[in-house]
């Protein structure tokens, strides 16, 4: 067993809390990934991709692969947002090079065969998985549980994959907006509920993350990025009064901008096209921040991306800055740039 530290004097959540900290603490989305050859052998050794996310050993064993290699400040929960489409009925499969794929839901009459009162028994592993990762991780490290937000949940749902427009969710939104709302609600309620079931197993901090954020017009932006969020949010704190919630709305632009307040999210993760001195004056000035080094440039190395750090370090000096990238870590990035990205922010002073 380890002796964890209490959530608050955790290194992660200091800085959600918007406590002053020597070095802004470090994690990366999609740490736990193909850029690792541990994680290559163990997802051999599960058979497929959903056969890792639902074995609780094998999950637990990639979740802390990352932290045994670089010492993040935070883990994640290995699972994937398309699990609770999955839980809720829809047929799910990965297919290699191609991602993934969902059996489309084509009209509102098939909303009816989604199963909100199923979701658990199917998502139980994910809840094992937590708990193992909880019980094994070091004492100063912060474990995030997560899921997808309602819309970008919504856009694979109706399209059926990813793409580059979420034509399918759009035609929704602009032909049926009020079938939509019917599966926002849905999505809302079933979020709340994993996410409740990740805390209860010992997630200390949620992320939802929101992909697709940055497809919609304004009006259709608050009625299904902002709403569903702050809904969630809401419900969680009920429960968890104190819970910090990261919210990720990709490409959400000048909507990043009053986006914690409307939802009351804790923090933002910010993608790597936001500009650092508009994020610095008009959301760190209110708000923790999390990024946002463009994935590609820790791919690339060298002094560009030593540069490009720096540059992110010199904007959020000070306070309650989290390093993380804009968006996953890319497959192909060489293992020696993350140590590399590492040395510089732990050498790094904070002071002014
Ligand atoms: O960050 C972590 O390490 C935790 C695990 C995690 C995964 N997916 C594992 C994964 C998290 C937080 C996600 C979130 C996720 N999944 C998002 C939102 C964030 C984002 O990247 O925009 C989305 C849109 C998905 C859906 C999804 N899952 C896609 C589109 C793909 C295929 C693209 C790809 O990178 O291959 C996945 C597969 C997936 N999810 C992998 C991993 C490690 C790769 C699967 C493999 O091992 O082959």
């Amino acid at each position: 067993m380890n002796s964890a530290l209490p959530a608050s004097q955790k290194p992660f959540i200091k800085a959600l809390n918007g406590e002053a900290l020597p070095r802004p603490p470090v994690w990366l989305m999609r740490q736990a990934g193909r850029y690792l050859p541990e994680y290559r052998a163990t997802r051999a050794q599960a058979g497929s991709f959903l056969d890792l996310c639902y074995n609780p050993d094998l999950a637990t064993e990639v979740t802390l692969q990352p932290i045994r290699r670089f010492g993040f400040d935070a883990a994640i929960l290995f699972a994937d947002i398309l699990l609770l489409p999955q839980a809720l009925g829809q047929e799910l499969r990965f297919q290699e090079g191609e991602g993934p794929l969902l059996a489309a839901i084509r009209s509102e009459a098939e909303l009816g065969k989604l199963r909100p009162e199923a979701i658990h028994a199917r998502l139980e592993p994910v809840y094992e998985a937590v708990a193992r990762i909880k019980a094994a991780l070091p004492a100063e490290t912060a474990l995030i549980g997560f899921a997808g937000a309602p819309w970008t949940v919504a856009t694979y749902m109706l399209e059926g994959r990813g793409g580059n427009d979420q034509a399918a969710a759009k035609m929704w939104a602009f032909g049926n907006p009020a079938a939509l709302d019917r599966l926002m609600a849905l999505l809302v309620d079933s979020t709340v509920s994993y996410l409740d079931r990740q805390i209860q197993a010992g997630a200390e901090v949620v992320q939802l993350f929101d992909t697709w954020a940055g497809v919609l017009p304004d009006e259709q932006f608050q009625r299904y990025c902002v709403l569903p969020v702050k809904m969630i949010i809401q419900r969680l704190r009920q429960k968890y009064p104190a819970l910090p919630v990261i919210a990720f709305p990709r490409g959400a632009g000048a909507q990043y901008d009053g986006f914690a307040a409307a939802t009351g999210a804790t923090a933002l993760s910010l993608d790597y096209t936001v500009p650092l001195a508009w994020a610095r004056d008009r959301l760190w000035s209110k708000h923790p921040v999390q990024g946002n080094l463009d994935p590609r440039l820790l791919v690339a190395g060298g002094p560009q991306m030593m540069q490009a750090v720096q540059r992110i370090l010199q904007h959020f000096q000070g306070r309650n800055h989290i390093f993380n990238l804009g968006h996953g870590i890319l497959p192909e990035t060489p293992p020696q740039h993350v140590e590399q990205l590492l040395r510089l922010l732990r050498g790094a002073s904070m002071a002014a």
